[in-house]
């Protein structure tokens, strides 16, 4: 078991820092398990005014957006520096769709289902998180031989899950404008004229 985790380094760190926001989740809520398992919202814990539930959506929607992001800057970094790891990519992807989800089960918990279709910012972020689904069950290598070129053209939906899930929180006029930034500069990078000139400095 050792070796594996020394092989598979990367992906445990991923694991780890994508776990540790779970507890500020857990600081928000009462969970008792006297009479079976009850779950409550703790009171006023939120600051700036926040309520409770505005933090979970808060801790949530951030978290699966920056990791939304890394992923998305692992192919510029590639471009840049020449270095890959397909485990780190694997891990950090499952870490946005879980993420992503949460943050979804906490606004059913939170509003109900029906309310996600009362805006024109949450629709968008439930396509982005339907599409996350298949896009989590396949991030493994297995999914990847068994469906070959099939993969690829499934993965290339998660630009149409980051574009959805900007208009997200563009819409809701929350902090954008540094994750475009991060975005559109791995954008440029990708550019085939640019990215053979970059590359070409170290390949
Ligand atoms: C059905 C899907 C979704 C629903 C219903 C939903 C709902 C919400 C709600 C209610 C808020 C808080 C709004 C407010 O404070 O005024 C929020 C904020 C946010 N959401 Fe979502 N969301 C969904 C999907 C997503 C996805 C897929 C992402 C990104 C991967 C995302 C990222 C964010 C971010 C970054 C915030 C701002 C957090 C903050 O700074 O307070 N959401 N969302």
């Amino acid at each position: 078991m050792w070796e594996s985790i020394k092989k598979n380094y990367g992906w445990v760190i991923v694991a780890i820092l994508a776990a540790l926001p779970l507890m500020a989740i857990f600081g928000n809520l009462n969970i008792d398990f006297a009479n079976g398992l009850q779950i409550s919202l703790k009171k006023a814990t939120g600051r700036g005014g926040r309520s409770t539930l505005d933090m979970l959506y808060h801790i949530s929607g951030e978290f699966a957006i920056r990791w939304m992001v890394a992923v998305l800057t692992l192919t510029p970094f590639y471009i840049l520096f020449g270095v890959t790891n397909l485990f780190v990519r694997q891990a950090m992807g499952i870490a946005t769709a879980i993420w992503s989800i949460l943050h979804f089960a906490l606004f059913i918990w939170g509003a109900g289902f029906m309310e996600t279709f009362t805006q024109v910012n949450y629709i968008a972020g439930f396509i982005a998180v339907l599409i996350l689904i298949p896009l989590l069950f396949t991030s493994n290598r297995k999914s990847m031989t068994a469906m070959l070129s099939k993969w690829k053209v499934l993965h290339r939906f998660t630009y149409l899950v980051v574009g959805l899930s900007m208009l997200h929180i563009v819409l809701l006029e929350k902090t954008w404008i540094p994750y475009a930034v991060v975005l559109a500069i791995g954008f440029v990078l990708r550019v085939p004229s640019i990215r053979q000139r970059v590359e070409s400095r170290w390949k």
